[in-house]
């Protein structure tokens, strides 16, 4: 071996040695309580180098990049409700109760306290750390999901956020099998795995009553359309939807377009608050503006509606907008 040789396979060995010793000592500190110097020497470099709200590589809530963003978000909302956390100040219940306008509603406070002695109350996701990094797939009901062949994909993240009636049998190669939570309403409620969280979007009083019903008796059978009268679900899953945090999309970020935000922006938004990396699937209309689904034929008429009390453009364009700006990424699909 020449002198240049042994000299490079020198440095090389020497290098592997104090990056081995390294990460030795490196793991050693982390579950080793009692090696307080290193962990005071991280601390100190953590106020030095201050990290991000996140470990991912982006993480949603950093907020110093952008003043559109930052302007927008705002975690003082939480996206479920506690019961805690349930008192609505006047404006929100009249907005709320105004969407799809009850006659006579129950007592407000009175079903919520019966809701909580049914499903958890806790503070759920309020839970950001600097080394967390949260991964959620949200996945629309596109047809430009079709072909599309994102599964795999969409169940790697570490959440799996589906909504309404969001079939994956039969769909898998498109859409992924894994579902950690699913967004419904009354009107549109499917039953679900044993591992699947519930969350209920409520449009009404009438809404929470069902799904105390949904969950127990199953005496409630219609609301303004007929509804299932029970429902499959781990009642240790089951979450409700902040109507505060409904009006704060609404007023925020759709800034009063369309009449409410759809299932999907909702969706959307509970990701933006609780993940820390977005990845967004199955969202956009067809050619026509009009809303398709993966699992109908759509060219023999399966797209039903322009986008009904929804302003889909609008959604679309603040969708869009948070996919240039790197806060998600958006997938678009066949
Ligand atoms: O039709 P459905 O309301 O069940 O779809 C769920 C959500 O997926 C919608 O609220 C919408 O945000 C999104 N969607 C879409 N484009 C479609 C179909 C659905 O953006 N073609």
């Amino acid at each position: 071996m020449s002198l240049l040789k042994l000299r490079k396979f020198r440095a090389l060995t020497l290098l592997f040695c104090i990056i081995t010793f390294t990460m030795v000592l490196f793991n050693y500190t982390l579950r080793d309580p009692s090696a307080y110097f290193f962990k005071y020497a991280f601390r100190l470099s953590d106020t030095v180098f201050p990290r991000g709200p996140c470990s991912c590589r982006r993480c949603v809530a950093e907020t110093e990049d952008d003043p559109w963003f930052a302007e927008r978000f705002n975690q003082s909302f939480h996206p479920v409700m506690s019961r805690k956390g349930s008192v609505l100040t006047d404006d929100t219940y009249r907005w709320w109760q105004w969407l799809q306008a009850e006659r006579q509603p129950a007592n407000f406070t009175e079903v919520v306290d019966k809701l909580f002695q049914i499903i958890p109350d806790k503070e759920f996701y309020a839970d950001s750390r600097p080394d967390r990094c949260r991964t959620c797939s949200v996945v629309g009901n596109s047809g430009n999901l079709k072909d599309s062949h994102y599964g795999p994909l969409i169940d790697a993240s570490d959440f799996v956020i589906r909504m309404n009636q969001a079939p994956t049998e039969g769909f898998e190669k498109d859409v992924g099998y894994r579902t950690t939570h699913h967004l419904m309403y009354p009107e549109s409620a499917v039953d679900l795995g044993n591992s699947t969280c519930l969350i209920l979007i409520p449009f009404k009083t009438l809404d929470l009553e069902w799904l105390i019903s949904a969950l127990t008796t199953g005496t409630i059978k219609y609301t303004y359309l007929p509804v299932t009268a029970n429902i499959k679900a781990n009642k240790d899953k089951v979450m409700v939807y902040n109507p505060s945090f409904f009006k704060y999309v609404y007023d925020t970020w759709l800034e009063g377009h369309g009449r409410y935000p759809s299932t999907g922006f909702l969706a959307l938004m509970f990701a933006i608050h609780v993940c820390d990396e977005v990845n967004v699937y199955g969202f956009g209309a067809d050619h026509y503006g009009n809303w398709h689904h993966y699992w109908e034929d759509n060219l023999l008429g399966g797209a039903f509606r322009h986008t009904g009390v929804h302003d889909g453009d609008y959604e679309y364009n603040v969708t869009a907008l948070l996919a240039d700006k790197h806060k998600i990424k958006l997938f678009k699909g066949s």
